[in-house]
């Protein structure tokens, strides 16, 4: 079972990490959040203290969500994913509709990877095979940030890698593969009987702007954030504006 932290009163929201990540990428929300809702953070398979997993899927973990709710009691919720945490609540929007109150892909999509994308995965299996997690974490975190954060937000960027350096390759590489193997799942967006959020960021190079605009319609009703000093990392880029989005959206759900 994965490893999850419960706190606060209220209507429960979900915040399911990214790629490279912890639940401690959520540290600013659940301080605010968890003085109006019940608020679950899982750490995903190999990272913070969920041991690893080599076999996994976007299913799978979504499942893994599924199990903590079943274990504390709760029938409906809010899923908030970033990136591949958006890909993982998409698999539970397929799998248990009936238990979702509202959906929010934070900097993520619900398009499958193309082949360049896959491609680019396979290269960084590799390069993981060959060098560790470490080195690729530290390559690869700064490009989540807007040109203009790398350069001043490098202490702050700095720290974060560091904080990940725990991860082992068999986590890295397990993520990658689950998320070569995902469906395209812009079906559910379309049938969506509850709100969907969409915070993107204008100058992602993870999550491409132009494939947000693709699919922010598609809902009967969204919730349409877009951050203009970001690149993938909303959270940490523009704290302010991206909890003022999610405060809205939650603010929102029926009662
Ligand atoms: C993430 O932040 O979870 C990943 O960048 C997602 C991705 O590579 O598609």
């Amino acid at each position: 079972m994965m490893h999850y932290t419960i706190s606060g009163e209220g209507k429960t929201v979900v915040l399911i990490h990214g790629f490279g990540e912890d639940s401690r990428i959520w540290n600013r929300q659940v301080e605010w959040m968890q003085k109006s809702f019940k608020v679950i953070v899982p750490d995903l398979p190999g990272t913070g203290r969920t041991p690893v997993s080599v076999e996994l899927t976007m299913e799978s973990m979504a499942a893994g969500i599924k199990q903590i709710l079943d274990k504390e009691g709760i029938k409906k919720c809010t899923l908030l994913g970033h990136s591949m945490g958006g890909y993982i609540s998409l698999a539970f929007a397929e799998l248990f509709p009936a238990l979702l109150e509202g959906l929010g892909l934070l900097h993520s999509s619900a398009f499958a990877d193309n082949e360049t994308k896959k491609e680019a995965r396979r290269k960084s299996i590799d390069f993981i095979s060959k060098h560790g997690a470490g080195p690729f974490l530290e390559a690869s975190t700064p490009n989540l940030f807007t040109e203009k954060n790398r350069i001043s937000m490098n202490e702050q960027i700095r720290e974060l890698t560091e904080r990940h350096l725990y991860m082992g390759p068999a986590a890295l590489i397990a993520f990658y593969n689950a998320m070569i193997a995902r469906p395209d799942r812009t079906e559910i967006l379309k049938t969506a009987p509850f709100p969907v959020l969409f915070l993107i960021g204008r100058e992602d190079q993870a999550i491409l702007f132009s494939d947000s605009m693709q699919q922010v319609y598609l809902p009967e009703l969204s919730y349409i954030y877009i951050l203009d000093k970001s690149g993938h990392m909303g959270m940490l880029e523009e704290p302010l504006l991206f909890n003022k989005a999610l405060f809205d959206f939650l603010s929102d759900l029926p009662a």
